[in-house]
């Protein structure tokens, strides 16, 4: 949507980007910059920026970066539109909305209303007459009724129309019903129906609080129906972007968070005051679930079922949750299929004591690795011992590297020596490697300087630094601007920065703020790229700076001109030869 330039400059000017991040991160002044602790990735050391001059934030460990309105987007999950109608709302501003996003946003609104509507239906049920053997089915799962309450969980009547009819007396039209996914139409006459029948109803709830859809489990267990029915995707559903409980687990003061697969097993781990658990939607773990976790926390408890499909599930979810920048450790089911089954076996203290010595994930590995072989084998105990070595090998800390290799000996039956020994052999080799890896990265100077992100790559890259240079010194100094001469955008090797120049140069032409949140057009990449110039780009900001950066480009794109021109007359001339025509 097309926001008023002029509007995004006041609503920039009037949300500090030092103010707004501040409220997510404790910031540390150091120079013209403020240092914190990035939110987007696990970090120890601060290596996340913010420029109070520049507007702008940049973390030199993960590579996000942008503006304002790009923070206030990744760090709730919110839309374009959104996180600048939440800043608008946080600086008493008025937004003036684009007719198109206006009437989503509404539609957007009615559905949640919808949904509140529907979730209020379904909870009377769970009392009403019709739902006592729902009720009793909760009860009888041990579900007591302060939890029904909290998690707001209800009962969807065995009737074809209960909640259509609800919902249309409460004013929704058929077509919002439709839109909702919590009616369907018939095939036979086209006359809409409640898509849940006798099924015991989850409200699925966003970071917002919005009920974005619901889970149905069915009580008869002789059903032939899907055991869980979900609402489909709709306008204000995503499963993948969304975890059930997060609503509440955001809140939690335990300091790490717990992911498990069913919606039960997270309702009875915050029965049991585990008030730190989330379940994904049905679906397996996906980058957008790891990314909104580690929003949260940065320590995380992995529980899936006992079964074989809760294990490939977990060494599946593994390097996700650790590339989204969390510290995983695994907690292996044992004496019940899962927690919600252990927690009313054995209660809150036997699980306390197994989420105490759950397994960081080498230990989980080296238990996977261990099943895999049968050590009383010779062959297989060899392979066993080097496959856990060089598992070992890639722990930086030497005490780490002896704690579980004695570990593995002691279950293979061999000397602590010999297994340090091959250890150690494994380390080396994998030093080797890294180091050859690491000068070819050194030897390479064009490869240094290409950008991190895959999706922007230069192809010429002595005009790109100039570029990026340029870029930089107008930032920091719009008035550069009237000084660029006969500079083009298409003069540019990178069409990325030459369309940033010539939207920077067009602002300052109408008066406009020359800042980054003033560009329009960009990925959330290429935005972040641009932060990542003018952080990285340092050097005296004057006249003299940019001429010599002017001048680069243009060398470089006369002397690219004139290549390709050579080389159009050599092809020409390689032709003429073939086809044997003379001049
Ligand atoms: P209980 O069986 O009531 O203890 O539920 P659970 O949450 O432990 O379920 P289970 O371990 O069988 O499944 C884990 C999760 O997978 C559920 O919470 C659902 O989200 C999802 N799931 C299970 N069965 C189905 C199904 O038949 N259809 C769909 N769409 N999802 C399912
Ligand atoms: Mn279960």
């Amino acid at each position: 949507m097309a926001f008023p330039p002029a509007f995004l400059d006041e609503l920039t000017a009037r949300n500090p980007i030092e103010e707004v991040v501040g409220q997510y991160v404790s910031l540390k002044r150091s120079g013209a910059n403020l240092f914190g602790l990035c939110p987007f990735h696990g970090e120890k050391t601060p290596s996340f920026s913010v420029s109070p001059d520049k507007g702008i934030f940049y973390c030199f460990g993960c590579h996000k970066g942008g503006s304002v309105i790009t923070f206030q987007m990744e760090i709730e999950g919110l839309s374009y539109p959104d996180a600048v109608r939440a800043l608008a709302k946080r600086a008493g501003l008025e937004v003036p909305e684009d007719e198109q996003y206006q009437s989503r946003y509404r539609q957007q609104e009615r559905l949640w209303a919808l949904h509140k509507e529907a979730a209020r239906y379904y909870h009377s049920q769970l009392y009403a007459p019709i739902g006592s053997s729902a009720l009793e089915y909760a009860y009888g799962r041990g579900m007591t009724k302060s939890t029904l309450t909290k998690f707001g969980i209800g009962y969807a009547p065995e009737q074809w129309t209960g909640l259509t009819d609800h919902l249309r007396k409460k004013g929704y039209t058929d077509q919002e019903l439709r839109d909702s996914g919590l009616v369907s139409v018939s095939r036979k006459n086209g006359n809409l129906l409640d898509r849940f029948h006798d099924r015991l109803m989850f409200p699925i709830i966003d970071v917002r609080g919005n009920i974005i859809g619901f889970g149905g489990r069915i009580m008869n267990a002789d059903s032939s129906a899907a055991k869980y029915l979900n609402s489909p995707e709709t306008l204000i559903f995503n499963k993948r972007k969304n975890l059930f409980a997060l609503n509440l687990a955001k809140k939690s003061k335990l300091g790490y968070m717990i992911l498990v697969e069913g919606y039960m097993d997270a309702i009875a781990l915050h029965q049991y005051g585990f008030d730190c658990a989330v379940a994904s939607l049905g679906t397996a773990l996906t980058e957008d679930g790891a990314a909104l976790l580690s929003r949260y926390t940065d320590q995380l408890v992995l529980i899936y079922d006992a079964d074989a499909a809760g294990q490939s599930a977990t060494r599946r979810a593994i390097p996700i949750l650790e590339r989204a920048g969390m510290q995983v450790k695994v907690l292996q089911m044992r004496d019940a299929k899962d927690p919600d089954e252990f927690l009313k076996k054995f209660g809150a203290d036997r699980f306390r004591l197994l989420l105490e010595e759950s397994a960081n994930r080498v230990e989980y590995q080296l238990n996977a690795i261990l099943k895999r072989y049968d050590l009383r084998d010779d062959d297989q105990k060899v392979k066993y011992l080097q496959e856990s070595a060089d598992l070992i090998s890639t722990l930086g800390s030497a005490v780490r590297r002896e704690v579980y290799g004695n570990r593995v000996a002691e279950a293979a039956r061999i000397g602590p020596d010999a297994m340090k020994l091959e250890v150690e052999r494994a380390r080396k080799r994998r030093l080797a490697r890294e180091k050859k890896q690491q000068e070819k990265i050194d030897l390479s100077p064009v490869r240094n300087l290409q950008p991190k992100s895959r999706a922007i790559r230069y192809d010429n890259v002595r005009s790109a630094v100039a570029e990026e240079m340029l870029l930089a010194l107008v930032l920091q100094e719009p008035a550069l601007l009237d000084h660029t001469g006969t500079l083009t955008a298409e003069m540019f090797s990178s069409a990325l920065l030459g369309k940033v120049y010539d939207q920077l140069r067009s602002r300052h032409r109408q008066g406009l703020e020359v800042s980054l949140g003033g560009l329009v057009d960009l990925t959330a990449e290429e935005t972040a790229h641009i932060a990542g110039v003018m952080q990285r780009r340092q050097g005296p900001v004057n006249e003299q700076a940019l001429q010599d950066c002017v001048r680069t480009i243009q060398g470089e794109y006369q002397t690219g001109q004139v290549q390709t021109q050579e080389d159009l007359l050599a092809l020409r001339d390689k032709l003429k030869e073939r086809k044997g025509i003379k001049e």
